[in-house]
């Protein structure tokens, strides 16, 4: 069968395209991971000459493909790229621009098509009811997916709704919703070091394990995206869809195989068994100078930080909190999860005063620094009896450091051409995750009993609330992954 491929990108003049989607196809280009025959098709409504938009996306790939770019690789694959001005809302553009597909794809009787939507959110379900309008998403010349971009629904009721709608026109299998953390590969290896091993999978219970921290601290403001972000807010943009990922991958209990649904199923199963969050378990926060950028509303409310504990109501986990935490203009950018294990029943060794028996920890670093750190105790040489912690680290630069880490949009893009979805979002497993965060906003919002939007210092670790959280529980937030860890344990 024929394999040739156009990938239909809308909404091409925006930065994605040229921050990430390109790349990531130059790169998987260079790899010979796209089929022989392929076009990329940029749709937006600018106008453009194929050749600006080639040289345009020239300039930025300089800057964002960083060392697997080469000029004359570039040569190579810039005459696949093409451009075509159309209004993702006219219907009457969509003949058009399937004309067009059909001329750079030479007549031919079966061609596959991605469909890409980068575009504004509100957008994606005109731009579905028009591939059906239009006959555009039929299959029987070739298969027909569609990958869209995150926000997918501003809350469980316009997820169900656009759902519905992308249901009438698509099967579920034509449809990858996308969340680019599960492209990384330190994300996805959480399910191999669970699965591919048996050392831990006997302790990864609410027997051995005390509670789990996810952090997602990110050290860069709002920037020159206020105008989407003050709409959204840390919990739109961040929980709902990366930490409630990696929360599953975490929790989920082993699926039947690796395929899409089997995986999917079990993930569904996790998020659908956390209890509803109380508000007296959250915290939201706002960075000191938030309101004072562009484009953000002088007396905003929007959250640019949240802490939540959750309670997840199965066997294996009842009773053992899970602390998710993320926000903006913190200190550092890293993303890290902390299994701390309970401590020892009794201590049969002395400690120095004033040092209690330390729990072991699993460190698994997304990123920067991706590894795996675990640490425990050990005795002081030439001490009687003092014990001190110490780390066992894989570092990936120490096994894989010819084999550098994708792009999480490399992997996620030749996926969705291949069909294989087990890294996308089925439509139940998004709306679970409304429904876990979708009374956290309301309640914010309209319940006078929330906890109030707290303030931080830009370049703080966040507000101490985040602190109190855990430590109403006599926890305290660990960093296993930081440049110090790897020497020494904090
Ligand atoms: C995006 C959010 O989905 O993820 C951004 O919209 C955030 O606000 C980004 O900065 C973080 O991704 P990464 O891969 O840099 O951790």
């Amino acid at each position: 069968m024929n394999n040739a491929i156009s990938i239909v990108i809308f909404g091409a003049s925006g930065d994605l395209t040229e921050r990430k989607l390109i790349p990531a196809l130059f790169n998987a280009f260079c790899k010979q991971r796209l089929p022989e025959q392929f076009n990329i098709i940029g749709v937006s409504r600018s106008a453009f000459a194929h050749e600006d938009f080639r040289s345009k996306l020239q300039e930025k790939a300089k800057e964002f493909i960083g060392k697997t770019y080469s000029d004359d690789k570039w040569n190579e694959f810039a005459p696949h790229l093409w451009y075509h001005s159309g209004d993702a809302q006219a219907a009457g553009d969509y003949e058009k621009l399937d004309s067009f597909l059909k001329e750079v794809e030479n007549n031919a009787a079966t061609v596959n098509r991605l469909y890409y939507f980068s575009t504004a959110p509100a957008l994606y379900a005109p731009i579905v009811q028009n591939l059906g309008n239009t006959g555009m998403a039929d299959e029987s010349n070739g298969w027909r997916h569609v990958v869209i971009e995150k926000p997918f629904g501003n809350d469980l009721k316009s997820a169900q709704e656009l759902n519905k709608l992308i249901h009438k026109v698509l099967n579920e299998h034509q449809v990858y919703r996308i969340d680019h953390y599960l492209g990384k590969e330190t994300a996805q290896n959480i399910l191999f070091f669970r699965f591919a091993n048996t050392i831990f999978e006997p302790l990864w219970n609410r027997n051995y394990i005390a509670n789990v921290q996810i952090t997602v601290s990110e050290s860069v403001d709002v920037g020159h995206r206020a105008g989407y972000y003050d709409q959204s807010g840390v919990m739109r943009d961040m929980f709902q869809n990366h930490l409630m990922q990696l929360l599953s991958l975490i929790a989920m209990e082993p699926p039947i195989s690796f395929n899409a649904d089997d995986l999917r199923d079990e993930k569904a199963k996790l998020l659908k068994s956390i209890r509803r969050i109380d508000l007296d378990n959250t915290v939201r926060a706002q960075y000191r100078g938030y309101r004072e950028g562009e484009g953000v509303a002088p007396d905003s409310k929007t959250p640019t930080y949240a802490a939540l504990r959750l309670l997840i109501d199965n066997w294996r986990w009842r009773d053992v909190p899970f602390y998710l935490r993320s926000g903006k203009a913190l200190a550092e950018k890293s993303t890290e999860i902390n299994i701390v294990f309970k401590c020892p029943p009794i201590l049969l060794f002395e400690r120095t005063p004033g040092e209690d028996i330390t729990s072991n920890r699993l460190a698994i670093c997304i990123q920067p620094n991706e590894g795996i750190n675990l640490k425990f105790e050990t005795k002081v040489p030439d001490s009687l009896q003092d014990t001190r912690s110490v780390r066992m680290g894989f570092e990936y630069d120490d096994y894989f450091a010819d084999e550098p880490l994708p792009d999480a949009y490399e992997r996620l893009i030749l996926d969705a051409v291949k069909g294989d979805a087990s890294l996308f979002s089925r439509a139940d497993g998004i709306e679970a995750a409304w429904e876990l965060i979708d009374p956290v906003i309301a309640g914010w919002e309209n319940d006078p009993t929330a906890p109030k939007l707290a303030q931080y210092e830009p370049g703080s670790t966040g507000p101490v609330e985040g602190d109190t959280l855990l430590g109403l529980d006599g926890f305290i937030w660990h960093r296993g992954c930081s440049d110090q860890v790897r020497k020494i344990d904090e």
